[in-house]
């Protein structure tokens, strides 16, 4: 029989969204702009009103109170804040004060991510994340929010998914503004590290206290043919480049292995994981030696496979690369973890085995401090529209009604014991 499974005193927990995601009325970025042409996003949707969170926000806070959390992931919106370049506005800047406070007023510790995949539409016109440029103006806009609300913000996030921004915006060209190659990519990386670079110095001389990381998307990649010598060298390859040289070197402001060794700029490590890839050996030019392929196997509603053992092995991966780098006890969080799922009946079970994974990890000695659900409440997913379900909270988009699924219910009941119980490892796990 197993017991119940306890998480640390003062372990976070809570869920996480993006500005743009939920907000609604965010007519001044690039991707609302995106989402005016057909054939951008799936079923011809667009933002719009999303969750019409912009107004509703305290109601949403209380309710995800109500549900236990005592920690929250969000966006600033760039665009709200500096509509015109070096133009600030103060509403905009009043408006998120108080977002923050309505946060800290219902015990909720804040997590805010400075880029969550949208731009300004005038930076956009000027060439966007290509352009060196690009890194001076995110320093400024985060020098002046960390000014802004250093009181109220202890955790930071500085960029959201770099790899997933700069690959699906600049390599595949499903997001804005569409480019598709792998050179545009490559330069927009090495502009996003030395943006983050940039915004960490800014927020530590805001407020030397502030605790800033990068939310990385990592995930699990394992050969195809697992008999297959070829395959595995691949996946290891994969992994060493996505696991470890790619995110130790953007701490650092560099997109590759920087040679000089100026220590790595995060106080923690967010942790962004869905799933895992399976790659096969490909010689030709232009795959990095491999491809993915798609192989049997327990699926999301948008075919991501689901690999709750990926987040312990992941974990301590990190935990490994943080003691060899002299940087042991690196706390790190999961600033993302979730299921696409419609009505509700994978939820539970994902939630209950990436915790267990989760709760493996910590035994086995790696450092986490919370976990972030994504998320709160579903929204508007991409280039997948709003078909995809990923929220704790169902969301009403005709009504805006808000009703939390089992799943929240579930939730609230292992936050409120800070623990797996025995039953829900018996049900689910
Ligand atoms: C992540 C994004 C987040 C959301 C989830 C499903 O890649 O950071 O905004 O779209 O995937």
């Amino acid at each position: 029989m197993p017991t119940d499974l306890v998480f640390p005193p003062g372990f976070l927990w809570g869920a996480a969204a993006a500005a743009h995601q939920v907000e609604g009325g965010n007519t001044k970025n690039d991707w609302w702009r995106w989402e005016q042409a057909p054939g951008h996003v799936a079923a011809g949707d667009c933002s719009g009103l999303a969750c019409d969170h912009f107004r509703r926000y305290r109601d949403d806070f209380s309710l995800l109170a109500e549900l236990g959390h005592t920690a929250h992931r969000l966006s600033v919106e760039w665009s709200r804040i500096e509509p015109r370049p070096g133009e600030f506005d103060p509403e905009a800047i009043a408006h998120y004060r108080d977002v923050l406070q309505a946060l800290r007023e219902h015990g909720l510790e804040p997590f805010v991510t400075l880029h969550h995949f949208t731009n300004p539409l005038w930076l956009a016109d000027a060439g966007g994340w290509l352009r060196a440029e690009a890194v001076a103006a995110f320093e400024r806009f985060v020098a002046r929010v960390a000014a802004e609300y250093r009181d109220l913000v202890r955790y930071w996030i500085t960029i959201n998914e770099p790899t997933v921004y700069a690959f699906h915006s600049y390599h595949l060209g499903v997001w804005p503004p569409g480019r598709r190659s792998a050179a545009a990519a490559l330069r927009v990386l090495r502009h996003l590290a030395r943006a983050h670079l940039a915004a960490y110095r800014a927020l530590k001389a805001a407020n030397p206290d502030a605790l800033v990381g990068v939310a990385h998307h990592l995930a699990v990649i394992d050969p195809a043919r697992p008999a297959s010598p070829a395959d595995r060298a691949v996946a290891a390859l994969w992994r060493r480049l996505l696991w470890e040289l790619y995110p130790t070197a953007f701490a650092r402001g560099a997109p590759w292995p920087a040679r000089q060794a100026t220590p790595p700029a995060e106080d923690f490590f967010g942790l962004n994981y869905y799933t895992r890839a399976r790659v096969r050996f490909d010689p030709r030019p232009g795959h990095l030696f491999g491809r993915e392929v798609v192989l049997p196997a327990p699926r999301n509603t948008l075919g991501w496979e689901l690999y709750p053992e990926g987040l312990e092995r992941i974990l301590l991966a990190q935990s490994a690369r943080f003691r060899r780098q002299g940087r042991p006890g690196l706390p790190i969080v999961i600033t993302e973890n979730g299921v696409a799922d419609v009505d509700d009946q994978l939820r539970p079970a994902f939630l209950v085995r990436h915790l267990a994974a989760l709760h493996r990890a910590l035994q086995r000695g790696a450092p986490v401090a919370g976990y972030l659900h994504w998320s709160s409440m579903d929204n508007f997913e991409w280039a997948h529209g709003f078909a995809p379900r990923f929220g704790l909270i169902a969301v009403d988009y005709a009504t805006q009604e808000r009703r939390p699924k089992p799943s929240a219910h579930l939730y609230a009941e292992i936050i409120r014991r800070n623990a797996l119980s025995r039953e829900m490892l018996e049900r689910y796990a």
